[in-house]
C-alpha cells in the first residue's frame, strides 16, 4: 500500500505542477516502500538522493512561475520551499550516519514527516497560486 494516494483530489488543475507532484509522491511511496520491505539503507539512501534533487527541480519550476506572474506571495512560499529541502538533507546526513539498528525508525520519522508537510503544502499553500497561474494561462 502507497503512504500517500495519487488521486484526482490532489491536482490543482496547473498540469505541469500536478505531473511534478504526481511523480515526488511516487518517489516519497517508493521510500516508504522500501522502509516497509527493510531494504538496505544504501537503497534508502539512493531514493533519498533521488528525491532531493527531484523536490529541488520541482520547487525551482515553481518559483520560476512565480517570477513569471509577478506572484505576491513568492518570497513566503520559497521559504517554505528551503526548509523542506534543508530539513530532508539534514535527514540524509543523519541517517548515513545512524547505526543500523535505528534507520528504519528513522526513516518512518521522515516518511510521516513528508506525508504531513505535501498533504498541507499542495491544499494549502501550492493551492493559493492556482487562480493566478490559471490566469496567465497555465492550466
Ligand atoms: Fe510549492
Amino acid at each position: 500500500m502507497a503512504l500517500i494516494e495519487w488521486n484526482d483530489s490532489l491536482k490543482l488543475g496547473v498540469a505541469v505542477v500536478d505531473r511534478q507532484h504526481e511523480r515526488l509522491i511516487g518517489i516519497i511511496n517508493r521510500l516508504y516502500e522500501a522502509t516497509t520491505e527493510h531494504r538496505g539503507a544504501d537503497v534508502i539512501s539512493e531514493i533519498l538522493d533521488e528525491l532531493i534533487i527531484y523536490t529541488a527541480t520541482h520547487f525551482s519550476m515553481e518559483e520560476k512561475y512565480f517570477a513569471e506572474c509577478e506572484y505576491p506571495d513568492a518570497e513566503e512560499h520559497k521559504r517554505e520551499h528551503d526548509a523542506l529541502i534543508e530539513r530532508v538533507s539534514a535527514f540524509a546526513s543523519d541517517f548515513e550516519k545512524a547505526p543500523a539498528g535505528s534507520r528504519s525508525a528513522l526513516a518512518n520519522e521522515l516518511l510521516q514527516f513528508l506525508k504531513i508537510w505535501w498533504q498541507y503544502h499542495m491544499m494549502e499553500t501550492d493551492s493559493k497560486f492556482v487562480a493566478l497561474f490559471n490566469g496567465r494561462g497555465l492550466t
